[in-house]
């Protein structure tokens, strides 16, 4: 499948490494050593340390890639995911409502991130949440993480005196995860951000040779390039683990933003097994045959937790006595795979050891070049997002933002069903 590819590849990638790419502005996360000097990632340490001594819990407000790569790590590692919390990557009254009530009482930090510096959804957010904020000095409990030089957070951070994190200007939000986008909260829930790190840097080390036998990234961008020549539509990102739910919210974000322009690419969608098994996998199994598959497997499980033996066996589980929850989950994988593929579901799989912050950073670094060999092996801009910018403009219109004014009998009003 490589080989079918390899050439190409191997001229899309040295274009993507030697900046001579479509939106190779915006590659610097291709090192990802080098992503924040060591003084800046001491500084982002020290402020996470203080942060954790004087709060209780962390309210990050960011949407798209200002949010999801650090859930991601949070939700998949942290001991206790629920430190830190999330606004502004929705616009609902009842959320944000339930949430205020839910941070009454605590110490509360926000870290408020936008690239831009102007996005409504975070922007609204922090208007809203910003009150809640807890330590004795409010103001050094508010961190924004944003533009060094522009932008309306920017100059409200130095209005305010808030300490201030950048966005560097070459990375855009989905592959944002290892500057301080994501790195302040991550450091915050207690997770090694040094291994998180050295990760990402072993797997560029992999990903920087253009051996197609061995690597990764080449065989997942043929893979899919081949799978989309080939007609399927739909790459589905299927993990049998719940907390990596958001690693595949945060994979979706990468792939469709990079690779869904011009009427083209794989719709990245993502399912959680079992669970999905028995609400999607009747249609995976024998729906319309567009479908890819992409397994998340985690090879060693954890905690150890055996399946207890029960005298009567009055629910037939008995043949599972002693055996390991882990074991049951790896088995559905199996037969998942088998079933799907015989059913004309073509997948491959990533199978990771042990889940943790070092083989977590390797696959961010091996999703991230990997999108950004696919998308130029399509023939797209992977790093832009013209696209985001369209619901934005109606909706200011229909809001009145200055400057945005609808003209008279322009535009058509959405089609509704009404209950
Ligand atoms: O990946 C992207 O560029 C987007 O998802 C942005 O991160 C998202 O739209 C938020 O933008 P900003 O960080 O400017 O508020």
């Amino acid at each position: 499948m490589v080989a079918a590819r390899h050439d190409k590849i191997e001229l899309v990638d040295k274009e993507l490494r030697s900046g001579n790419c479509p939106g190779c502005d915006f590659t610097g996360w291709v090192k990802p050593g080098e992503i924040l000097a060591p003084e800046e990632l001491a500084r982002l340490r020290k402020c996470a340390e203080r942060l954790r001594d004087e709060t209780d819990v962390m309210l990050v407000i960011g949407i798209g890639g200002s949010y999801l790569g650090a859930r991601a790590v949070i939700e998949a590692l942290a001991d206790d995911p629920e430190k830190v919390v999330y606004a502004g990557q929705n616009i609902s009254a009842h959320y944000m409502t339930r949430l205020r009530k839910q941070l009454e009482g605590k110490r509360v930090a926000i870290n408020v991130v936008s690239k831009s510096g102007t996005t409504t959804e975070p922007a609204l957010a922090f208007r809203v949440m910003k009150d809640i904020v807890g330590c004795d000095v409010a103001k050094s409990c508010i961190v924004a993480t944003t533009d060094a030089n522009k932008g309306a957070l920017l100059q409200l951070a130095r209005k305010e005196g808030y300490e201030t994190f950048v966005v560097p200007d070459d990375i855009g939000g989905r592959y944002s995860v290892l500057s301080a986008v994501g790195l302040l909260p991550i450091a915050y829930a207690g997770i090694d951000i040094d291994a998180l790190i050295a990760g990402a840097k072993k797997c560029a080390e992999l990903c920087a040779n253009t051996d197609p036998l061995t690597n990764p990234a080449y065989f997942y961008a043929a893979a899919r390039n081949v799978l989309y020549s080939q007609g399927f539509s739909i790459e589905m990102f299927a993990s049998f683990e719940p907390r990596l739910h958001y690693l595949a919210e945060w994979w979706k974000q990468l792939y469709g933003e990079s690779e869904g322009k011009e009427n083209m690419a794989l719709f990245p969608a993502s399912v959680d097994f079992t669970t999905d098994l028995h609400s999607m996998g009747q249609y995976i199994q024998e729906g319309r045959r567009m479908l890819a598959e992409t397994f998340l497997i985690v090879d060693e499980g954890e905690p150890s937790l055996t399946v207890p033996k029960w005298e009567d066996d009055s629910d037939g589980l008995n043949y599972l006595a002693g055996r390991e929850v882990s074991y049951v989950n790896n088995k559905a994988y199996e037969a998942t795979a088998t079933a799907h593929r015989a059913g004309g579901v073509p997948n491959m799989t990533i199978h990771i050891q042990k889940l943790d912050a070092q083989t977590l950073g390797a696959l961010i670094y091996f999703f991230e070049i990997a999108c950004g060999i696919s998308g130029l092996l399509l023939g797209v801009n992977p790093f832009n997002q013209p696209g985001v910018e369209a619901y934005k403009k109606v909706m200011f219109e229909l809001l009145g933002k200055p400057g945005y004014e609808k003209p008279a009998g322009a535009g058509k009003e959405p089609e509704y069903i009404a209950f």
